[in-house]
Parts: C-alpha cells; structure tokens; sequence
C-alpha cells in the first residue's frame, strides 16, 4: 500500500435509506431492505456479496424512520465478519446526497456503492478486483440488459465496456443496458456530485453525477452481469425474487419435525422447531423456524416466515411472513402478507367479507 488514496483500502458504502413508497404497506411498519427473500432480509444478501468482494469496512445510510431496525438486524456487521458503521441521512434526497452523506465516513477511500434493496444473482468480486488494480478509472458500474429499458437509467458503451453516455428514463432508449444499482467509485465522484442539480424530481441523482465525470473525461468502465438483476421495489418484484432466489440457491434441508401423515417433496428447507402435521409441502418451500402447518397443502415457491400457523388452508406462490395465521382458506396464491396477518372466514353467513387492514393495502376477491 503506498497511501496514495487511488488504491488505498476499499471501503462500502450501503444504501439503507429512502422512503419505499412503492412497497406500502410493507414499508409503513419496516425498512423495505428488510422484507425477506426466502425468509433472509434483502439487505443480507448484500452484505453477503460484499464480504465475499473482500471488502470489509462497510458503511449503511439509513433514514431516520428504519435506522433503528436496519441497525438492530445488522448490529456491527461481525456476524459476515464485517466492521459496519452507520450514516443517518435526514431525509432521501436522491442516490447522490447519499454519498455525500457518507463523505466524512468514504474520506479518500475507493468504495464500493451498493443500493440495500437491490439482489444480483452472481458475485462482484472480479470486479471489484479489477477496479482496485486500475487506478485510472473514476468508476466502474454494473449493467444488465433489459426488455424494458425505458424504465432504467440507461448506458452506451463502447466495444472495451467503456460508458460514453448515461440517459436516465429515456423515451428512445440508445441501448437496452439498464444501471443495476452497483457502482465503485473514487473520490473524485465528490467532486461530480458538486457540480449538479437536483433533478425535476428534486433529488440529486447519481447517473447525473457519473455523466459529469464521462463529460469531463474521467474513465468510466462498465461491466454487463449475464444473470439475473431483481430490484424488490414492488409486490410482483418481491415475489418473482423469491421465486428465484429459491429456484437457484434452495436447497433440501429438512430440519422440523413432519409426522407420518406428511409428505415433504422437492427442495424443501424446512427450519428447526417447525412442524408439519397431516400436510403435504411441494418445493421448492423455505419453512421458518416455529412455524407450524395443520392439515395443509403449501408451494411450490412460497416463503412461510417463522412462527407463522397455517391450518387447514392451501398456499402456493406466496410470501407469508412471521407471526401470519390463516386457517380455513381453500386457496391463498400470489399473495405477500406481512407480519402478523391473520386470514380466515368470516363468522357470518352472508355473502360478505369483512376486512381489517391498514393504508395502502391492496385485497382482490372473487367476483
Ligand atoms: P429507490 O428505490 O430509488 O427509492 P426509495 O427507497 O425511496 O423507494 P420508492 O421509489 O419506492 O419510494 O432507492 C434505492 C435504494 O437507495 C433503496 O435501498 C433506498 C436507498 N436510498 C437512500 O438510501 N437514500 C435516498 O435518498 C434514496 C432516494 C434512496
């Protein structure tokens, strides 16, 4: 090391904060980095793939609503072996504010900026290599090509990778290589982030900011991952991620308890002290730990949270999390019930339901 600050100790740089509007209800009551994939919070995954880089001084912006839980579920980031500290910004003002929150945390260290709700299904270890060797690029960031590019902040590369332009949402887009919320950086973005505006949207955005280092001749690299990109910022989002998440890295483990009137088939991972009793259980299933099935038919690709009661019901394609309840449902699919919900008939005879729920929630009945 020779304390020159292009190659001087990489550090991380999590995005934990922002507001989730898109995941309400979820995000009323928790961090939208929280919500569980396969029963693990978002937010592991990407801590995970951090401390695989080799990266280990990790700094998470949170916002002042869910820092308390982030902080509480990640605690000092010892159990990845990382050294976790915490940034709070006040409020979300854009991808870019954030890194200039964390300026007195980053200093002239090269970092690695991860978005905390964002899930890749490969490693960035390579990469994350490649950028520290290289000291002539400013950043480096992660693409993926898309259908849908006019949803995305989108590159043009070169034929070396190289970016020689960003559009953020374009109506024509120039290429269908979308930004996945993935960048390393060297110092000098603080000096891009000071040349910008806020955008019409009112926050300071960092592809504005990675455009002002292209324009001004700095090296931007680029690096397009070939598997799979999933951004849990809404229901669909949610439930397509863990079905692919179990697809992938689901494996059989079976550690509750199943009686002899169970059966368990497929890539089933069922947790310690959870309980099937006259159930049947198609993978792939990831079973939290306390969770107890009655005379239920669950899966393929659902997650049931721990503690969670499912009693003479059918599940399947859904995300059931801690503490639900549901007893006597014929058939429950599609669906991501947040912690604590309890389905079941209602007392009268009438053809009626008759709900209890909070803002935002979105309910779809048989016509
Ligand atoms: P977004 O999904 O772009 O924003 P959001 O969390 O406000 O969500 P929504 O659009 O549903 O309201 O944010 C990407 C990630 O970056 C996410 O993990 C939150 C985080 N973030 C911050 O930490 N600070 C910010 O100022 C913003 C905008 C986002």
């Amino acid at each position: 090391m020779d304390g020159d600050f292009r190659t001087s100790q990489m550090k991380a740089l999590v995005l934990s904060g922002g507001s989730g509007t898109r995941l309400r209800p979820l995000t009323y009551t928790g961090a939208k980095q929280l919500v569980p994939v396969a029963n693990k919070p978002i937010l592991f995954y990407v801590l995970e793939n951090i401390a695989a880089a080799g990266v280990r001084q990790v700094g998470i912006v949170i916002a002042p609503e869910t820092g308390q839980e982030v902080m509480e579920a990640v605690g000092n980031g010892s159990r990845w072996n990382l050294e976790v500290e915490y940034i709070l910004q006040e409020r979300p003002l854009g991808l870019a504010h954030a890194v200039l929150t964390a300026k007195g945390y980053l200093g002239e260290a090269p970092f690695l900026m991860y978005l905390g709700d964002n899930l890749i299904g490969c490693r960035v270890t390579d990469q994350v290599q490649a950028f520290r060797e290289d000291v002539s690029l400013s950043a480096s960031i992660f693409l993926k090509a898309v259908a849908n590019p006019r949803a995305f902040g989108v590159a043009v590369v070169d034929g070396d990778g190289r970016v020689v332009d960003l559009v953020e949402k374009p109506q024509t887009p120039p290429s269908d290589l979308a930004l996945v919320g993935i960048y390393l950086f060297r110092p000098e973005i603080f000096e891009a982030i000071d040349n910008i505006k806020p955008s019409a949207r009112g926050e300071l955005e960092i592809t504005d900011a990675i455009s002002w280092l292209i324009r001004n001749g700095r090296k931007v690299q680029s690096h397009t991952i070939d598997t799979w990109w999933l951004d849990t910022g809404k229901k669909d989002d949610l439930l397509l991620a863990n079905d692919t998440v179990m697809d992938d890295w689901l494996h059989r483990r079976v550690d509750g308890t199943v009686d002899a009137e169970s059966r368990v088939t497929g890539r089933v991972h069922m947790e310690e002290g959870a309980e099937l009793i006259r159930s049947e259980v198609r993978g792939p299933v990831i079973i939290g730990r306390g969770a107890r099935l009655v005379e239920a038919t669950v899966g393929p690709f659902t997650a049931i949270g721990p503690g969670v009661v499912i009693e003479r019901s059918s599940v399947d394609h859904s995300v059931i999390m801690e503490g639900c309840h549901i007893r006597d449902i014929p058939r429950l699919e599609n669906s991501v019930l947040g912690r604590r919900v309890r389905v079941f008939p209602a007392a009268t005879h009438h053809d009626s339901i008759s709900l209890m729920v909070g803002d935002d929630c979105v309910i779809e009945v048989k016509r």
